[in-house]
């Protein structure tokens, strides 16, 4: 067997031991026992990699993805960060089979690239159908002062839960795992309270912050539904979106790009969060910067101070917040270095983007697919077989094409 065929193997037998069937639905688990039901951005990853040796369970993946997309009320639109197809979710939610809140918006960029292996025209309207009305979401519910930026009301909605960035704004200093855990839980029950009202909740203080990372990937998740569209033939619909990506990319630029450095905004005055993260990167990956902020965003890049053994560290080393064993306060994960990989290619950074690329297969060859990463040892936490740990072999297949 070639290299690229022992990948594809081992990648199918870790997604394959996490599929599930829930009626006419079938998804994949980030990793069965530990994440039972499904998660938006996890399963735009997997799409990513199915899309390599298996395009049917890609399609099925997106669509039960949107299968749970909120369809009346005020969060009409919204597609949910978990769905429950085992209705588990009203202890916590106060709603059965979906949380309440969303996810950084991969989901049309997940549909192009499976899309562009098989054109499946009925997937693709399909797809587009739920990915505008989400999008047409951000804007009415979440966009609440017509600066163009999505604004999170929950650290899950980033991803990113634990990351120092958000501990300010959960009353948190330097929290043990445990009391960040509790601040996520116990915020809930303030999101229910407020109706999940993004500007209800900004003005009562609640956690409210629009994210440098997760604005740029929306940006470039507009573009992706822009040429969709496109392909669709819906010329004046692909424009809009067009129009609206770039809106967003210059709004990043403008708002969250600071003399000393690249931060997210908290609450409603927009203050820096002035907390250093890889997401930063994430900025090439929309296409949000010059060249200028491009050239020095990749000379901090590949400083020892996100580059370790096994890069990217999340927070970078020379924060007084690294932790490299705890939870997104300094870990590699493999999701992240994927949207990094591409934004270097975006902007032509090749030899940058392959050295990210095989330091994520040596980790995964030589440690397994974990959640995350300890970047300086490479020991792995969480599940043994995470699901979107094997986003690596869109690395590889990008590498070798
Ligand atoms: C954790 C991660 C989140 C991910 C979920 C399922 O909560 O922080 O980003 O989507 O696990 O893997």
């Amino acid at each position: 067997m070639t290299d690229w065929q022992q990948w594809v193997e081992k990648c199918r037998v870790v997604l394959e031991g996490n599929q599930i069937q829930s009626g006419r639905y079938r998804y994949t688990r980030p990793a069965s026992h530990v994440y039972e039901y499904q998660w938006l951005w996890d399963s735009c990853f997997h799409a990513i990699t199915y899309r390599w040796f298996d395009l049917e369970m890609a399609r099925q993946e997106l669509l039960s993805v949107v299968g749970k997309q909120v369809q009346d009320g005020a969060d009409s639109g919204m597609i949910p960060h978990m769905n429950y197809w085992q209705p588990d979710g009203a202890p916590l939610w106060n709603v059965a089979d979906r949380s309440i809140i969303t996810q950084p918006p991969l989901i049309a960029i997940a549909t192009e690239l499976v899309d562009e292996r098989s054109p499946a025209p009925a997937f693709l309207q399909t797809m587009y159908t739920a990915v505008s009305h989400y999008h047409n979401w951000f804007e009415r519910r979440r966009v609440i002062d017509g600066d163009h930026l999505v604004g999170l009301i929950h650290p899950w909605e980033p991803g990113c839960d634990a990351s120092p960035r958000w501990d300010a704004l959960l009353g948190l200093v330097r929290p043990t795992p445990d009391q960040s855990k509790a601040a996520r839980h116990a915020l809930v029950q303030t999101l229910i309270a407020h109706d999940c009202d993004a500007r209800r909740l900004a003005e009562a203080g609640s956690f409210f912050v629009k994210p440098m990372g997760y604005n740029a990937i929306r940006a470039a998740d507009l573009e992706a539904l822009g040429r969709i569209a496109h392909k669709l033939g819906k010329v004046a619909e692909a424009k809009k979106w067009a129009e609206k990506a770039e809106r967003v990319k210059t709004a990043v630029f403008q708002k969250c790009v600071f003399p000393d450095g690249v931060f997210d905004l908290a609450g409603l005055s927009g203050e820096p969060i002035r907390e250093e993260s890889a997401q930063k990167l994430f900025l090439l990956f929309g296409g949000c910067v010059d060249r200028e902020t491009a050239v020095s965003l990749v000379r901090d890049l590949t400083s020892e101070r996100f580059t370790t053994a096994y890069p990217v560290t999340t927070t970078p080393t020379s924060s007084p917040n690294f932790a490299p064993d705890q939870y997104w306060r300094g870990n590699v994960w493999l999701s992240v270095n994927w949207l990094i990989y591409k934004g270097l290619k975006r902007y032509g950074f090749d030899a940058e983007a392959t050295q990210i690329a095989q330091r994520s297969l040596a980790l995964v060859e030589k440690h397994g697919f974990y959640e995350y990463f300890n970047p300086i040892s490479g020991t792995g936490y969480g599940p043994a077989l995470q699901s979107w740990s094997t986003i690596i072999l869109d690395m590889l297949a990008l590498e070798t094409v």
